[in-house]
């Protein structure tokens, strides 16, 4: 295939969709105490949700797919995924509420707290998986949850890529291990390039994220890329072959809203890639982004 063909090729981020609701507040409440916020709105979340509507935004051709709730109270959350111009034809519809989230923004950290409520929510499952014409898409990022199914669907994608024409039709997998729960450890050997949080890194024993990269890259397939973001400390990347980049944070003038950087930083790496930067500049572009989010509140605008 030409470049151009791959190019037109779809990036397809699989996850949750869910609602955030957001409250502003100028101080971290105290317990049982009755606080005002300055403002207060609902925006779409969700971590593959958060990085499809990034990634579409800094120009990539970019479909969100996952099980969606097809009630009424679900519209907005899906119609903002449409206004970021995210392709959703092939989302799951399924009579639940939509899981929801209530957010507290601290104006003076730019912490954001959350209760998230899944609310039996229906995931997506590897026989709605298989229903997509993978021809479509250069690279799916799975979102780590969910991790049995998300299994049988990256073996949907090895299948797929050792039947493939020509090497550039190969479809590049990636995951995110974000939260330890989800024990997504099975996961790891199957991806090219693997993101890691703060979080799921402290609860392996990792200390920062150079020790991450550099102890995660020995459980991982080859040739697969590994990066980890550790908040105002920047973020770090590695090469299969052992190269490793240190980028700093791009901090703001004044951190607003940290709801969303890792998903952004996951994007804007993601779009480094498919551009064919090398890991040191989309690792630059991942910590410059994220810096630049947790500075305005939402995801409009991010360049
Ligand atoms: C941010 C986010 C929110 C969502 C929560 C779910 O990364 O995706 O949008 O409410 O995490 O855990």
């Amino acid at each position: 295939m030409s470049a151009t063909g791959k190019q037109r090729k779809r990036v397809l981020m699989v996850g949750l969709l869910c609602q955030d609701i957001l409250n502003l507040v100028h101080h971290y409440p105290a317990e049982d105490e009755d606080v005002r916020c300055v403002d207060q709105f609902w925006q779409k979340g969700g971590n593959a949700a958060n990085s499809a509507c990034v990634l579409s935004s800094l120009g990539e051709s970019t479909e969100y797919l996952g099980a969606v709730s097809s009630r009424a109270e679900a519209s907005s959350a899906l119609q903002e995924l449409r206004d970021f111009s995210v392709l959703t034809e092939h989302v799951v519809y399924s009579d639940c509420p939509i899981p929801t989230s209530c957010v507290i923004i601290n104006m003076q950290t730019g912490s954001r707290t959350i209760v998230h409520g899944h609310r039996n929510m229906a995931e997506l499952t590897a026989e709605d998986f298989s229903n997509l014409d993978l021809h479509q898409y250069k690279w799916i990022h799975f979102e780590g949850r969910n991790t049995a199914e998300v299994c049988k669907m990256m073996g949907i994608v090895e299948e797929y890529n050792n039947n493939v024409a020509t090497p550039d039709d190969v479809i590049i997998l990636s995951t995110e291990c974000e939260k330890p729960k989800y024990k997504m450890g099975h996961l790891i050997p199957k991806v090219d390039v693997l993101f890691v949080s703060k979080e799921y890194a402290e609860s392996c024993g990792f200390c920062n994220a150079e020790e991450t990269v550099t102890k995660l890259l020995q459980r991982v397939k080859k040739g697969c890329t590994v990066l980890c973001a550790w908040g105002d400390q920047g973020a770090d990347g590695i090469t299969s072959g052992g190269t490793h980049y240190h980028c700093q944070a791009f901090a703001p003038e004044k951190v607003v809203d940290t709801l969303g950087a890792g998903d952004t930083f996951n994007a804007s790496v993601i779009w480094g890639l498919c551009r064919g930067t090398g890991l040191e500049e989309a690792l630059r572009l991942g910590c410059r982004i994220a810096g630049q989010k947790c500075g305005q509140v939402g995801y409009k605008n991010l360049h």
